[in-house]
Order: C-alpha cells, then structure tokens, then sequence
C-alpha cells in the first residue's frame, strides 16, 4: 500500500457489520459477515437467491436481530431491535415484498405508522399536500386518496418508496426496488435517487438486475451463500466478473432447442375487454398456441399482458370474443373450470395471488392439485408417500434452495418463494401453462433453472405462454414472440425473424 495516500476508507464508512452472523432453524443465513456501507454512494448488493442480501438489511432496518456480531453505525455500536429503533437512527427500508393495505389509500399508506399531527389529530391537509408533492417527484398521476388496491403492481411499489421519502433518512435501504416498474418508471426512481444523493442520503440497493447495478451503483460488494465475497468500485467491476464472484464454481448455461410442434391446443381470437372508463384493456387479440410451442410475449409495462392472461385464465371479464381449447369453447366457464380443463396460470403478483403465507413450501404446491381433483386426494390417502415424494421431485427440479418442505413458505428468501408459485402451477399437470414475468426477481443462476424447466415442458408436450419485459429473455426463449402495446398484438413474429429494434419498434405505444 502507498503510504502516501490518504486513508479515507475509514471516515467514508457509515455502517459496518462486524462478524454478523443469523441462525434459522437449519439455514446459516449469513456467516460471520463484515460488510461495509460507504457514506453517500449507492451501495449496490447482489448475490443469488437465497445468498443472505434481505437477511442483512432486515438487521439494519431492525427488523430481525442477529444471532450473533455487531453492528456499528458511524464507529459506535447500536443495537437495532424495531424498525422503530432504526428509524430513529435514521436508516429505513422499502422491502422486497410489498407492504401496503390494499383497502387504505395511497395517502394512508404512505403515513401510516408516521402521521403528522396537530393538536391531537392527524393534520390531513398537510398529509395531502404532502402525499401530493411525493407522487409528483416519483411522477406518479394518482390523487392521494385513490384506494390502493386499484393501483398496479409497478405503481405500488412507486407508493412504497414515496412512504421511505416522507421519513427523514440518512440511509435509504432498497430491496429490489424496482422488479415491478416499468422502464421508464426506474430512470424516474434513479433521479429520485440521485437528487438524494445530492441531499446527503445514503443508498444501499438490492436488485438481480446487473445493467442497473452497473447504471446506477457505485460501489458493489457481493454476498454468496450467506458469506461476503468481494466489493469493488463499481467503475472497476464488470459484468461477467459479478456473475463469476455470485456464482462461484456453479456456472450454469442454457441452449435453446425447439420441441417438435403438434396440433393447436389454444385458439384465441378477437378477445376484447374494456376498462370501465371505456378505455381497452384487450383489444381484438387473437393467435394459435401449438402443443410443445413457447410463445413469448413481449411488451411494456401496462402494454396488457397480465391482463392477456387473466383475460384467456377468466380472473378478467372479457367482453368479446372465443377461447378454443383443443377445440372445446371456454368463453363460458369461470376460472375454476377452465382450470380444470388445463390451463395453468402463475401471476404476476406472487405475493398477493401466488402463495398462502401462512401455509408450509409443500402445502403451497400441493394446494390447486387438492382443490382441483378430489380424486387425486383420494388416491393420495392411499399413498400417503406420494405427495411428499412429489414436492421433493420439484423442489429439485426448480432448485428451490429449502431445507425442509414443511417450513412456512415465508422462510425462504424471495426468489425461492417464486419458484413455488411455478411449482404449484406445474403440479396441477395443465396443458398450457401461462407464466407471468416468470423470472421477476430470480438471480441470474436460477434464471436459467426457469429457462430449462420452461424448456423441459415444451418437450414434454405441453403448450407454454410467457411474458417477459426483458428483451434478451424473449429472445433467448421463445418459438414465436407476441409484441403488445396498448391492449393489441402490434407483431406477431417467429424466432427467425426477431431482432431487437422491431421488438422495440412494435412495442412502443402510439398516442
Ligand atoms: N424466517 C426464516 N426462517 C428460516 N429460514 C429463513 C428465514 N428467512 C430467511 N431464511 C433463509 O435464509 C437464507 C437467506 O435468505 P435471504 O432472504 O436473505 O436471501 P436473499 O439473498 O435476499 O435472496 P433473494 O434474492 O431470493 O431475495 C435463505 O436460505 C432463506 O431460506
Ligand atoms: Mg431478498
């Protein structure tokens, strides 16, 4: 070392953990960790799932207390043992799930627990004001006392962190903040994130997106199975060494191979569905699915594909048109029916729709075969082995990283939660299958176990729908790639005919 040069490294720290460790039951979710937050930088954290990223924040935020290690917050050593506690410190955290109450409006949610109050009772004006000016910076147009259940997933989430912006912080905690948004909404949230910047405030980011990482980050350090590996400057860090440091010796690739194509298992045709304003949700949508196909559709943010696939599952009324599966007209049944008949959906909101929290890994999957095919339960009493021998068939198929399968689905991290959304969709044995953004918020690595598993069911027959906002993902993936903007199919193009700029190009909306 150049013992000329300034040692800043250790005034710019404003916090570090000193060998921080935290104990499940079975799972050493971080062993002995030292890991440094440096003062006023977008300190960026990546690691796979399941590498300990939400577990450390949860102990800055006091969420959860470690097993054992310290804490320091500017070289003092502080115990946080409420979010309460961390608040007052100044360190807050927009969480990976989220955390809201669909029932209260937006302005509720973002002060709740934080109200303003003027002679005993809430100052409800100042709040709306407030409220006003926070959507106004994330450029979000809702009125304040909107409910917040009519909002979208990706608006949100944008409501969450303008709850994080009404506290006063000095470190901001943002746990992949940004899986639902749009792009346009994250270059919003990173001049939010700069102008913060610019006040002093310091940011620490968890995302499985390394573009952004790369984009907005400035200093890295990467966590992998519960240990810390490494940090860099991010101006010194590239790529494929963040992919090298995450996975270790795990590496892991995909090759696409067509299935062989059969017979058309769903046809859609003039589907048509309208906002109560008026406005079209769906808008004459048609196309043929065949056996073994992986259609993937592409599109932007509120460009209509979940609402494709509530529309096809019937979780949405569809004002117009027919749904054929293998030939039998399904425009009629409810969602249970249609179920029945074999199409599968995963949501896109796995959170609110996918599991039930309270419930263990491996009764979350079993759960739709049970309430779907009485039989099937029937049978299982006879071979009571089986269901068990089942989930442990898909949690290796998915690497779900779990170490046993009756543990409440909520301890484990959150990209494993998903892959037990798709595994309890798989177990129903459907036709079609109709993943939503499938891969949302699964590392890199495990991506590519999603990919195979989409692959293998393509092989095995069946008919496989996914939507994705990720370019490189449609493309690496699908058969065909449906575009969507504005409610309609603007392309319909088969892999040899992709590129990126007519993805692009069909996929922008038209004002
Ligand atoms: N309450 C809990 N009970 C048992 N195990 C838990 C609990 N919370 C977390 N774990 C385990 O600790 C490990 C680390 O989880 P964590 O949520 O920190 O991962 P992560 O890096 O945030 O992953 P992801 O990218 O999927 O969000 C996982 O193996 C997880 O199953
Ligand atoms: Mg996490």
């Amino acid at each position: 070392m150049n013992p000329l040069a300034p040692d800043t490294a250790a005034s710019d720290v404003i916090i570090e953990t000193r060998d921080l460790s935290r104990i499940y039951p079975g799972v050493t979710a971080l062993d002995s960790v030292n890991y440094r937050v440096y003062r006023n930088k977008v300190n960026v954290l990546i690691g796979e799932n399941g590498a300990g990223k939400s577990t450390m924040m949860k102990m800055l935020a006091g969420v959860e207390t470690p097993s054992s290690g310290q804490i320091l917050l500017e070289d003092q050593v502080v115990t946080l043992h409420s979010t309460h506690q961390a608040e007052k410190h100044g360190i807050s955290i927009i969480f990976q799930e989220l955390n809201l109450f669909p029932n209260m409006n937006v302005m509720d949610n973002i002060f709740i627990g934080n109200e303003f109050f003027q002679r005993g009772r809430i100052n409800e004006k100042y709040q709306y004001a407030l409220a006003k000016s926070l959507l106004e910076r994330l450029e979000l147009d809702v009125d304040p006392l909107t409910p917040l259940g009519e909002l979208g997933i990706g608006h949100q989430q944008l409501v969450e962190i303008a709850r994080a912006l009404s506290k006063d912080t000095r470190v901001l905690i943002m746990d992949e903040p940004t899986s639902a948004l749009s792009q346009s909404e994250v270059k919003v949230l990173f001049k939010v994130i700069e102008q913060l910047k610019r006040r002093g405030v310091t940011i620490i980011y968890i995302s499985h997106r390394l573009e952004e990482l790369m984009e907005i980050g400035d200093h890295i350090t990467i966590f992998r199975d519960g240990r810390f590996i490494c940090e860099r400057e991010v101006r010194d860090a590239s790529i494929p060494w963040i992919i090298e440091q995450m996975v270790g010796d795990k590496k892991k690739h995909f090759d696409y191979q067509p299935a062989p194509q059969g017979e058309t298992v769903l046809e859609v045709k003039g589907l048509t569905a309208l906002h109560q304003s008026g406005g079209h949700k769906l808008n004459d949508v048609g196309f043929r699915l065949r056996k073994g196909e992986v259609i993937g559709i592409y599109g932007l943010l509120g460009a209509g594909r979940t609402e494709l696939f509530k529309g096809l599952i019937g979780m949405m009324p569809c004002q117009q048109g027919n749904i054929h599966l293998n030939g039998e007209c399904l425009d009629r049944l409810r969602f249970q029916q249609r179920l029945k008949k074999g199409i599968a959906l995963v949501p896109e909101d796995r959170q609110g729709e996918g599991v039930v929290q309270m419930m263990s890994i491996k009764s979350n999957m079993t759960l739709s075969d049970l309430s779907l095919r009485g039989f099937r339960r029937a049978w299982r009493w006879l071979n009571p082995g089986k269901e068990r021998e089942n989930v442990g068939e898909m949690v290796q198929q998915l690497a779900i990283k779990v170490s046993d399968a009756e543990l409440p689905v909520t301890s484990l991290s959150g990209g494993n939660q998903q892959k037990v959304v798709l595994g309890k969709a798989l177990m129903t044995r459907p036709e079609v299958v109709l993943l939503d953004e499938p891969t949302r918020g699964i590392d890199v690595g495990a991506k590519t176990d999603v990919y195979h598993l989409i692959g293998r069911m393509a092989h095995q027959g069946l008919a496989v729908m996914f939507s994705s906002s990720e370019l490189d993902e449609v493309m690496a993936l699908a058969d065909r790639i449906l575009v969507m903007a504005d409610g309609r199919i603007t392309a319909d193009l088969p892999r040899s005919e992709v590129t990126r700029e007519k993805l692009i190009i069909a996929s922008t909306p038209q004002d």
